[in-house]
């Protein structure tokens, strides 16, 4: 892979911080050695002494005061060590990256933790996308998505896709549009393969297999935007882009939001090395690194369960969102049938809902709704340009009772045939 191919201008200047460089040789050191290098404040100065944090389970998370003082300190741009670590065994028993027996020049897997998953997309785009780009994705997509690629002056591209994801031909047919010497034609698709924000869509094993193959015949980035991997309903679950990569070619960002918690903002971006540094080397300019003490934090609950105890809980979060799932599809049949259409999700936390007598939800919602004390999103903020009309809505199933569900869906059901009433 030639990689500088893909970079912007802005990422192309970017150089390692010496002062960064410093503090990842400080992290790996041992103790006995006496720096005098760092510009790091004294700890010793700061209010706090210790943690301890209570699970759920009854365990105790304890911060000592010298893990604290490690918590409460700068630390290195890619990560906390051990934390990293962890993530890349993980990553290795679930995806088993292709990309592992690459060299780093040739695109081996590095990681990097990201302060939430939206940090490390922000830094993808602005390291890949230029003015005038165009880029590909399977809109409606996430807001956060378009909110951070629209304004770097990119053409956004929908490829075509239903509940299975990108369809393959459509792909196929996009890309064919453009003469492979055209230095316009895209060198970067954004998809998100499980449960999509706002669709629900889920790409198939073997779309996944044919998108692949194409990112490979048009020398495409893929970027894998995969928040609800772990909330996906069915096992086993579905084989990642990254699972795929012979090539170095995928950029995938995970989400500790929906399974951990979504305020200790922890993400990753997995990809090839050439990719991840120049991902870090913006961290390094930025937010130098995710909080210390929430990375040692969850890297102190990680090591105490393991693999093995991670995957149980994971197992807990889906049986939640699979059951609260499906009480939404049972609401959405008793009150929506003849009025709405959707698809079973198979993973993630939205319902997208098809209102069949609306040409656009934007009004109905912005209007109507709130006095008939009912809230959902309308489908027109997840599409490139926001004011075409759009029948679609977005329900959430992740903080509401079922009954509360339940009454929500009898709710919007009176507002939509309000609606045709008006409108009629
Ligand atoms: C598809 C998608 N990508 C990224 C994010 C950002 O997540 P994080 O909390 O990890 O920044 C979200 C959050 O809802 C999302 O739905």
């Amino acid at each position: 892979m030639n990689y500088a191919r893909f970079l912007t201008a802005v990422s192309t200047a970017r150089k390692p911080s010496a002062i960064r460089l410093l503090t990842e040789l400080q992290q790996r050191s041992p103790p006995s050695l006496i720096s005098l290098a760092g510009g790091a404040p004294n700890p010793d100065t700061f209010p706090f002494l210790s943690a301890q944090v209570r699970l759920k389970s009854g365990a105790e998370l304890e911060m000592n005061e010298s893990l604290m003082r490690r918590a409460l300190q700068y630390s290195g741009s890619y990560g906390i060590p051990e934390l990293l670590s962890w993530m890349k065994d993980l990553q290795k028993s679930l995806h088993n990256p292709p990309t592992i027996n690459l060299t780093p020049e040739e695109g081996r897997m590095e990681m990097c933790v990201t302060t939430g998953s939206q940090e490390g997309l922000g830094k993808i785009f602005e390291m890949l996308v230029s003015p005038g780009d165009n880029v590909l994705l399977d809109a409606p997509t996430y807001s956060g998505t378009l909110a951070a690629l629209q304004p770097l002056g990119c053409n956004l591209i929908s490829v075509p896709s239903d509940q299975d994801g990108i369809k393959p031909s459509g792909l196929s047919q996009a890309l064919e549009s453009w003469h492979p010497s055209n230095p316009q034609k895209p060198r970067v698709l954004y998809t998100i393969p499980n449960g999509g924000n706002p669709t629900g869509a889920s790409i198939s094993h073997e779309r996944k297999i044919e998108v692949y193959e194409l990112a490979r015949k048009h020398d495409l980035l893929i970027i894998e935007d995969d928040p609800y991997y772990f909330l996906q309903f069915q096992k086993p679950w579905a084989p990642s882009f990254l699972s795929m990569d012979v090539d170095g070619r995928v950029l995938r960002t995970d989400s500790f939001s929906k399974i951990l918690s979504s305020g200790i903002r922890l993400g990753f971006v997995t990809g090839p090395k050439p990719l991840v540094d120049r991902v870090v080397l913006h961290i390094q300019a930025s937010t130098m690194h995710t909080s210390s003490f929430t990375q040692l934090m969850v890297s102190q609950l990680l090591q105490g369960w393991g693999q093995g105890g991670f995957l149980k809980h994971i197992d807990s979060v889906i049986e939640f969102y699979s059951s609260q799932r499906n009480a939404m599809l049972a609401s959405a049949d008793k009150w929506l049938k003849d009025i709405a259409e959707w698809h079973p999700p198979k993973a993630g936390m939205f319902l997208w809902i098809k209102l069949k007598g609306v040409k656009d939800t934007n009004k109905l919602i912005m209007e109507k709704a709130l006095e008939k004390e009912v809230l959902l999103v309308p489908g027109g903020v997840f599409n490139i340009n926001s004011s075409d009309p759009c029948p679609y809505v977005r329900a959430a199933f992740s903080l509401s009772t079922p009954e509360q569900i339940d009454e929500a869906f009898r709710r919007l059901a009176e507002l939509i045939r309000d609606a045709e009433l008006t409108f009629d």
